[in-house]
C-alpha cells in the first residue's frame, strides 16, 4: 500500500504527544480517529487534528475500514487485549510501553502478528535522538573499542498528583512501577547499545510515594560481552535526569541529562587518546540531525510500512525489554542472581506480578 496511512489514536493522554508528531508528518499520516472512553478528552484532541472523527471505544475503531493502523495509548493492563484485537481486525499496530506484562504475552503477540501478516511497532521513542545517532556512527566505525562499564540513572520526580490517576501505582493496572513505567526507556537504550544481558541482581522498594508498585530500584548487570553495568532508579529526585554513561576502551560517552530526551544532543564524547580524538572529530564533522522522539519513530515507521522492511522498533526489541524487566523483578523477589535468556520453563516467563512484594 502507498500513500498516507490512516491512523486511529486510542487513548488521549500520551496520545496527545503522538498526535503532535503525526501533525508534523501529514504527508505520510492521516489521523482519522481519536478514541477515548472519556469523550471530552477525545473531542479536545480531535479538535487539533484536521478531519479526525471521535470514537468512544476500541471496538468502534476496529469496525471501521478507513483505519489502517491503531495506535494504542491505553493504560498498561489494556495493551495486550487491545493489540490482539487490532491484529485480529487486520490492522497494523503501534503500542505504548510496556507492551505486555510477560514474555509469554509478547511471544503470543508475535505469533499472532505472524499469522495475520500485520506489523506491531512497540513505542520506544527515546531511541530517536541525535546524540545517540552520533554514538552509533562512532560504533559502526569501531572507534569506541570494547565497552568496560556503564551506568544508567533514571532519577525522576513523581508525587501524589501523578498517582491520582487510578490505574497508576497499582500492580494490576500499571503492571509494575518505575522499572516498567519510567526506567524502561533508558534500560532499552542500554541494551540497544550494549546488546544482551547475561546476569542480573536487583533490589526494588517503594520509598517515595504511598503506592503498591516500586518507585526505587538498584541493579547490577553483567552483559553477554562482559560489560558491567549499574542501574539506579528513583521517582524521588528533586532534579530530574536520565543519564547513560559508557566507558569504552578508547572513549567515555555521556548522554544528555534531559529526563525524557536523553538520546538528544548534547552528548559528550571524551577520548582517551589523541588518535581517538581525531577519529571522533572526522566522523562527526558532517553529522546531519534527523527527526527525534515520536516524530522520529513515526517517520521511520511510515518508511518501513511503505518498503515492507521491519518497523523501527520490533517485537524482538520489546521482548528484550520485557525480558530484562522480568529478570529484574524476579531477582529482586528471590534476592538471587538471574541468568538470561529466560526460557519458557522459567518461573516468571508467564509474568512477574506474582513475584512483586505484597
Ligand atoms: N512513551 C512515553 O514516553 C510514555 C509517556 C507517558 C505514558 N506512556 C504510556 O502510555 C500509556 C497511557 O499513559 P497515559 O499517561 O497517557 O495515561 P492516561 O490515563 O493519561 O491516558 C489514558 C487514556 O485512556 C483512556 N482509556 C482508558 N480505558 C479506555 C478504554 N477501555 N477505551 C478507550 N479509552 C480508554 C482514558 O480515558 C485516558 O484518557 C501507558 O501505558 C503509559 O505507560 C508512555
Amino acid at each position: 500500500m502507498s500513500g498516507r496511512r490512516r491512523i486511529a489514536i486510542v487513548g488521549a493522554g500520551i496520545g496527545a504527544q503522538h498526535l503532535d508528531a503525526l501533525l508534523l508528518l501529514q504527508d505520510r499520516w492521516q489521523v482519522r480517529v481519536i478514541c477515548d472512553k472519556d469523550e471530552t478528552r477525545a473531542r479536545a484532541l480531535a479538535a487539533r487534528a484536521p478531519g479526525a472523527e471521535v470514537a468512544g471505544s476500541l471496538e468502534a475503531v476496529l469496525a471501521r475500514d478507513d483505519v489502517d493502523l491503531v495506535d494504542i495509548c491505553l493504560p498498561p493492563a489494556l495493551h495486550v487485549p487491545a493489540v490482539r484485537a487490532a491484529l485480529q481486525s487486520g490492522k497494523d499496530v503501534v503500542c505504548e510501553k510496556p507492551l505486555a506484562g510477560s514474555i509469554a504475552e509478547v511471544d503470543g503477540i508475535a505469533a499472532l502478528a505472524e499469522k495475520t501478516g500485520r506489523v506491531v511497532c512497540p513505542v520506544y521513542q527515546y531511541r530517536f535522538g541525535n546524540g545517540l545517532r552520533k554514538l552509533w556512527r562512532l560504533i559502526e566505525a569501531g572507534v569506541p573499542g570494547r565497552p568496560l562499564v556503564a551506568t544508567v540513572e533514571t532519577h525522576w520526580d513523581r508525587g501524589p498528583a501523578y498517582y491520582r490517576v487510578p490505574w497508576r501505582g497499582r500492580k494490576e493496572t500499571e503492571l509494575g512501577g518505575a522499572l516498567v513505567s519510567h526506567a524502561i526507556h533508558a534500560h532499552d537504550l542500554l541494551t540497544e547499545v550494549l546488546g544482551p544481558v547475561r546476569r542480573v541482581q536487583a533490589a526494588i522498594a517503594t520509598r517515595v510515594n504511598c503506592i503498591e508498585t516500586e518507585d526505587c530500584a538498584a541493579a547490577c548487570l553483567e552483559m553477554a560481552d562482559g560489560t558491567l553495568v549499574t542501574l539506579s532508579v528513583t521517582l524521588g529526585s528533586a532534579e530530574e535526569i536520565t543519564r547513560l554513561r559508557f566507558c569504552f576502551a578508547h572513549l567515555t560517552v555521556e548522554s544528555a541529562l534531559h529526563p525524557y530526551r536523553p538520546a538528544s544532543d548534547p552528548w559528550r564524547f571524551v577520548p582517551r587518546d589523541p588518535e581517538t580524538a581525531a577519529e571522533v572529530k572526522t566522523l562527526l564533522q558532517d553529522f546531519h540531525p534527523g527527526p527525534e522522539g515520536f516524530e522520529g519513530l513515526f517517520t521511520e515507521l511510515a518508511v518501513s510500512l511503505e518498503t515492507g522492511e521491519e518497523p523501527p522498533v520490533t517485537l524482538a526489541d520489546a521482548r528484550r525489554s520485557i525480558e530484562l524487566a522480568t529478570a529484574l523483578y524476579y531477582a529482586a523477589a528471590t534476592r538471587e542472581a538471574v541468568e538470561l535468556p529466560l526460557r519458557p520453563s522459567h518461573p516468571a516467563y508467564g509474568g512477574w506480578l506474582r513475584w512483586l512484594p505484597a
